[in-house]
């Protein structure tokens, strides 16, 4: 391997927790910040990913970052369901991801899905923190909106305080009841042992700076080296969901987490009766929401480099498998290719 083509790519962020503790509204915030900061350009919703550059990270952390501390282009968060018959999806999520966000409702605690979703995170090896979500709903919360999460619980009553205190150290309660030393994140020194937790409102955006801040952190201090791959090399990724897409049949969501895919690609993807040999027709994006209505759902793109979601076009995708592994040919020999994702089904 050339060590100059070596690029930084994007850490995947697999977001879990169990139904309904704000997973989709954390990172539905997050797209909202990114607007009100001017930003709304800068954050795409791609297939099953949300991916947030840099730039707009410290946008949102505002004196909790310092974009020149860090080198790695951004962050790619993954929505994963919590009602407990998507169990496949979180394993993927997690099994995709190269660190998680572990969200969990600070009245409710631990809960059937919070405790699966720390079993394949420990399974995987999967360094993750704790967003202690719905603090707003402490009752008699004043809300300070987009605040760092210290600055606010300082600003709340005693009464306030002491409740939020509670339910926070019910949460470490849990979270060591499972094997796991934990703390508020502001005490943990290092974080490879220790889990920080990160008390925030998906609501109001309070904490969500802190939230931004460590993740970038913990990817830039743990992840630095895993995430130095050959981005101009053929493209590795797995298959989220096989679609029916409207003008090109049968197609899949993709996380592609290594080198480029083009829209010309030879492809060999994981199938139920075994790898399929296809070749890519279009690389597919929805469109912002604004342009739907004239220019239809998707646009097609010439390439895209990892780590991204994408949706892939291509013959003869009907038989493709969900979690299975997805392989640029380029200037391999074919049958390799194919003994590659056949060993990964
Ligand atoms: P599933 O995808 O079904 O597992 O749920 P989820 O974890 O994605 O939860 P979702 O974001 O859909 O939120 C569930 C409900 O909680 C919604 O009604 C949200 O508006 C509400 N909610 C989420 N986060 C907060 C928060 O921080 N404060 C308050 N007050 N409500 C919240
Ligand atoms: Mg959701």
């Amino acid at each position: 391997d050339d060590e100059s083509e070596a690029t930084l790519r994007t850490p995947i962020v697999a977001v879990l927790g169990h139904v309904d503790h704000g997973k989709t509204s954390l990172l539905d915030e997050i797209r909202g910040s990114a607007v009100t900061e001017g930003e709304s350009g800068a954050i795409t919703q791609h297939i099953g990913a949300t991916a947030v550059p840099l730039d707009v990270i410290s946008e949102i952390a505002g004196e909790l970052v310092d974009p020149t501390d860090f080198d790695l282009p951004g962050l790619l968060f993954i929505d994963t369901p919590g009602h407990h018959s998507f169990s496949t999806l979180r394993s993927r999520g997690g099994a995709l991801a190269d660190i998680a966000i572990l969200v969990v409702d600070v009245n409710d605690g631990f809960q059937p899905q919070t405790l699966e979703a720390v079993d394949i995170l420990a399974r995987t090896q999967t360094p993750f923190i704790v967003a202690a979500n719905k603090i707003d709903t402490t009752p008699g919360w004043n809300p300070n909106p987009d605040t760092p999460t210290q600055r606010t619980i300082d600003a709340q009553t005693d009464r306030v305080e002491r409740d939020l205190n509670e339910n926070l150290y019910e949460l470490i309660g849990d979270l060591s009841d499972n094997d796991f030393s934990a703390d508020m994140y502001w005490r943990v020194q290092d974080f490879q042992n220790n889990i920080g937790v990160v008390p925030v409102s998906a609501e109001t955006g309070e904490g969500i700076p802190d939230l931004l801040t460590v993740m970038m952190g913990l990817s830039q201090r743990y992840m630095k080296e895993e995430m130095a791959v050959d981005v101009g090399g053929p493209a590795a990724g797995t298959v989220l969901e096989v679609t029916d897409t409207q003008g090109f049949g049968a197609t899949v969501d993709a996380i592609i987490y290594d080198g480029t895919i083009r829209a010309d690609d030879e492809i060999v993807v994981g199938g139920v009766e075994g790898p399929i040999v296809t070749e890519v027709r279009a690389l597919l994006r929805p469109r912002p929401l604004e342009e739907i209505r004239t220019e239809g759902q998707f646009e097609q793109v010439d390439s895209v480099a990892a780590a991204d979601g994408i949706k892939i076009a291509a013959p003869d995708l009907d038989d493709a498998m969900a979690g299975a592994p997805i392989r640029v040919v380029g200037d391999r020999d074919v049958d390799d290719v194919i003994e590659d994702v056949r060993a990964e089904l």
